[in-house]
């Protein structure tokens, strides 16, 4: 079995994947709590707490496995993207482990894992050449997914992420962190056609997003409402702020689906378990009658099973694995070659 550790960000997770592609065990440690009274990621904070619970995590992942470090057939770790004090925890964790047991090493793109994510359930069965969507807190992109490790990607954003503008909206709102669940579940309760907000790049013939304007509109707009808002406008404002975003990432898809030409879309990212946009992607896939691939909700945010996914297709296709001298890169764009 293939052990995969992801330490990019703020969770820490381990996860196991059989050399047949069945997700075996994952776990998460999520740092929400301990980062919240900051209102967003500490890295210093971050880097401690993994180097503290990954030996335990990875202990515990075995235990309820019934699995000995002996059943390693491969490890595989998150090398980039990420903060580099993080990343380095979990990567040279996984290098030492690798090197211990004479073990091969996949060097996993984080964003290979949330691009693959939405496939979890294919196991070994092919998955389909298509169009990708991936939107995270760090990342909105467009890729065009020939095969494994063949990424192009057609479009990112200008300035946020689709899930940056989240967070950063709620916390002009006051709302806690990670803004993103908080506005989704207060819009739950709202009306949309409340607020006005600008659908940026929507009708443009490129595949560029920008966030930026719409949290401006929002400062602009929440600067006028009295403080603290009423229940029922913060509701609406949550609505139709999301409505929004949810447009503007529907537009995108439609407009890169038929641009590829994929007949296939995934979607992924922490933002893809954004209700509401699952809703649209649903109807509006269906409509024009293409396979959508949505990533469960569990698997959406960050998590290990993922990695250790990304690792299992890597080895599936052949690719080899990565040398024991490559570093993190904290910037690494999945433009560039996977090895
Ligand atoms: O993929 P992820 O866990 O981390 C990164 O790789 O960035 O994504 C986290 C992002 C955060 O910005 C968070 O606010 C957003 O996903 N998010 C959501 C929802 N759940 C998480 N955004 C909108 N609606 C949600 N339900
Ligand atoms: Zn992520």
């Amino acid at each position: 079995m293939i052990l995969a550790i992801e330490t990019s960000c703020d969770e820490t997770a381990v996860a196991l994947v059989s050399d047949q592609g069945d997700l075996l065990q994952s776990t998460v440690a999520s740092q929400i709590a301990l980062h919240a009274p900051y209102g967003g990621v500490v890295p210093e904070l971050a880097s401690r707490n993994h180097s503290k619970d990954l030996p335990c995590l990875v202990e515990a992942c075995l235990n309820e496995a019934g699995a000995a470090v002996s059943d390693f057939t491969a490890i595989a770790a998150t090398s980039g993207p990420g903060l580099s004090s993080s990343l380095l925890v979990g990567d040279t964790f996984a290098k030492a482990l690798a090197l211990s047991r004479d073990l091969p090493f996949y060097s996993i793109n984080h964003m290979e894992g949330h691009l693959l994510s939405p496939f979890l359930q294919l196991r070994s069965a092919p998955i389909p050449p298509h169009l990708a969507l991936i939107v995270s807190g760090g990342h909105s992109l467009l890729i065009d997914v020939k095969g494994i490790g063949d990424y192009n990607v057609l479009g990112s954003t200008q300035d946020d992420a689709a899930g940056e503008a989240f967070d950063k909206v709620a916390k002009l709102m006051g709302l806690p962190y990670p803004g993103g669940p908080e506005i989704a579940t207060h819009a739950q309760s709202g009306n949309p056609k409340a607020f006005d907000f600008p659908r940026s790049m929507v009708g443009r013939p490129d595949l560029l997003f920008s966030f930026s304007g719409l949290k401006t509109s929002a400062r602009y707009q929440l600067e006028k409402l009295p403080q603290p808002l009423e229940k029922d406008t913060r509701n609406d404002f949550c609505a139709a702020f999301q409505e929004a975003i949810v447009d503007i990432l529907c537009a995108k898809v439609a407009q890169a689906a038929e641009f590829s030409g994929h007949r296939v879309v995934a979607v992924s990212g922490g933002v893809a378990c954004n209700r509401r946009l699952r809703e649209r992607l649903v109807s509006q896939e269906q409509q024009a009658g293409r396979d959508l691939y949505l990533v469960e909700g569990e698997y959406s945010t960050d998590n290990a099973a993922m990695i250790a996914y990304a690792a299992f297709r890597r080895r599936l296709a052949g690719i080899p694995s990565s040398s024991m001298h490559r570093d993190i890169n904290p910037s690494w764009s999945l433009a560039e070659p996977i090895l």
